[in-house]
């Protein structure tokens, strides 16, 4: 079976995505014009979109990555964050960004930048794909945005529901009858 077809709507096309992701890009090497920053992607859903940031940046940089998992393979985040992968390599003086697909209650990100900040970066930022305001609970916020989103089950772009469709070509709406 295809996946289209448990999609309820398009809510970000690919069109749309890759323009906003070259002038983030564009904005990302403007802002480090003459640094090297590392962009940490928080696995499994930054995996898309990182490969496709990091080339619209016209800047040295380098990458690593980490796996972090909320507790509960539910869809509303439990608030404990358990990190599976850390970083290869110490932090300490770099400019970190850091990539997400969603910032959704902001749980895993307020956890990491503590984490992140006890290492000594020299700076530290965010940038999200998607920003679902509406849900958040912990204090965090991010630098860098990608498109603000209402409080849909959106999947696609590297989101998963249930670990599938992460290779949707765009982000989508899912039909309620597929995790309901
Ligand atoms: C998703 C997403 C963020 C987090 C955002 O990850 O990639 O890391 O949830 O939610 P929050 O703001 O409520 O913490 P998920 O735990 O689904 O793992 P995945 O990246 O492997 O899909």
């Amino acid at each position: 079976m295809g996946m289209s077809q448990d999609i309820a709507k398009v809510l970000v096309s690919e069109g749309d995505i890759r323009e906003r992701i070259a002038a983030l890009g564009k904005q990302i090497s403007a802002d480090y014009k003459g640094r090297e920053p590392l962009f940490v992607g928080v696995l499994k859903g930054c995996f898309i979109f990182m490969a496709d940031l990091v080339r619209a940046c016209d800047i040295k940089c380098t990458v690593d990555f980490m796996v972090v998992s909320s507790y509960g393979a539910g869809t509303v985040s439990s608030g404990a964050v358990e990190i599976v992968k850390d970083l290869s390599q110490d932090i300490a003086g770099r400019d970190i960004i850091i990539v997400e697909d969603i910032l959704d209650s902001g749980n895993t990100l307020s956890y990491l930048e503590k984490i992140m900040t006890a290492r000594n970066p020299a700076s530290i930022r965010i940038v999200t794909l998607m920003d679902k305001p509406e849900r958040r609970t912990a204090d965090v916020k991010a630098d860098y945005v990608g498109f603000t989103i209402p409080d849909a089950f959106v999947v696609g772009y590297g989101l998963d529901f249930d670990q599938r469709y992460r290779n949707l070509p765009y982000i989508g709406v899912l039909k309620p009858e597929v995790y309901s």
